[in-house]
């Protein structure tokens, strides 16, 4: 099955998670179904599903696999919560950086505890919810890529890192929305993607996903982009986000705030296209963001192979935070938001 953009990245569907397994591509397109909380912590902590509008869909889905099971050995509603309660707690603790994962859980977590009838009412609930956030993803994207496309001038080259796409979300993507949204009315302009050293999701995903819906795109390694800001090729940043603070710093892929300050030098605007679920508002600053460490071996090795000596020290955050003042704006779908973020995000949450 080939990719198309109107395939979902991830899907409820026969009370099971179907997800694009996304550390298979760009070699293999492959379906792989998620039916216990154990298996959807470990496609979270591995990468399966990625990309934080995604996890969050897959922790909302992993709290209403949690829910199935639990419905068939327990029947008092007050044990069945507090059992639920205890497998969400696990599902949230697979990756600690983007926010949407606790955003997502929680609101589930939410609907349970709403449910003023029968366990199997707050079953059905939660697989409602779960498809409704699914298919809400989608049109927040939509939303978030219309407004970001006003920002990009004609014919412009456009700079992205990591993978904000359809596979980092349900569908249509947050930066890679911008694109495509400003591509639909601009074939000129020219997308730039960083490799994305160590998981190479800008090579592995963005590359692809592009390519697929027949928007040239351009590879570069990820120490390249200073060179072509300086020889204008690159004229605007749109990257996405895992958690933005309240203050408007941003958690995105580690790399993303050596762009950042290419970009502020070179007199480079510098984009965050984010739904709002992604802005941790109960953090006033980026410090307070919790870095994922990954393991060493996604720098010490590639396909399998040593590409280092086996005795070397290896430190792998896989994000980095990129300070509010190298920030020009934050798309999301209710609208752009512009410094001062203090100011901005609040009025967004008042
Ligand atoms: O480690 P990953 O691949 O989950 O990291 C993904 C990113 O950093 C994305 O840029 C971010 O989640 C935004 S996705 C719309």
């Amino acid at each position: 099955m080939e990719f198309q953009s109107n395939i979902k990245t991830i899907e409820w569907s026969d009370d099971c998670s179907k997800m694009i397994n996304q550390t298979l591509l760009p070699y293999e397109f492959k379906i792989t179904e998620v039916r216990t909380a154990e298996q959807m912590y470990s496609a979270i902590k591995n990468m399966i599903v990625r990309g934080a509008p995604a996890i969050g869909i897959a922790g909302a889905h992993g709290v209403a696999l949690a829910a199935c099971e639990l419905s068939k050995s327990i029947d008092n509603k007050e044990v069945f919560l507090n059992e639920l309660q205890k497998k969400s707690e696990y599902i949230n603790s697979s990756r600690p950086t983007a926010v949407n994962l606790t955003w997502a859980v929680k609101k589930q977590m939410e609907t349970a505890k709403s449910i003023t009838g029968s366990i199997s009412d707050i079953v059905t609930a939660l697989k409602n919810n779960a498809k409704k956030l699914e298919n809400e993803d989608i049109e927040i994207n939509k939303k978030i890529g219309e407004y970001g496309s006003t920002l990009i001038p004609k014919g412009a080259g456009i700079l992205t890192h990591c993978n904000a796409g359809a596979l980092a979300t349900v569908g249509y993507g947050t930066a890679l929305g911008v694109i495509r949204s400003a591509f639909a009315k601009d074939s000129s302009i020219k997308v730039f993607a960083d490799e994305t050293r160590p998981r190479l999701q800008g090579a592995r995903l963005t590359a692809w996903e592009l390519l697929q819906d027949n928007i040239p795109v351009t590879l570069i390694t990820d120490g390249m982009c200073s060179y072509f800001m300086k020889q204008g090729l690159i004229n605007c940043v749109v990257v996405g986000a895992d958690r933005i603070a309240a203050n408007g710093d941003t958690a995105n892929k580690i790399g993303t705030y050596t762009v950042a300050v290419a970009a502020k030098y070179h007199n480079i605007p510098f984009y965050v296209a984010a739904p709002t679920s992604t802005i941790d508002i109960s953090i006033d600053s980026g410090d307070k963001i919790p870095i994922e460490e990954r393991s060493g071996e996604e720098i010490t090795h590639v396909n399998n192979n040593w590409i280092c000596p086996k005795n070397v020290n290896i430190i792998n955050p896989a994000f980095d935070v990129t300070p509010h003042e190298l920030i020009s704006g934050i798309i999301t779908e209710k609208g752009i938001l512009t410094p001062d973020f203090k100011d901005s995000v609040k009025k967004l949450f008042t």
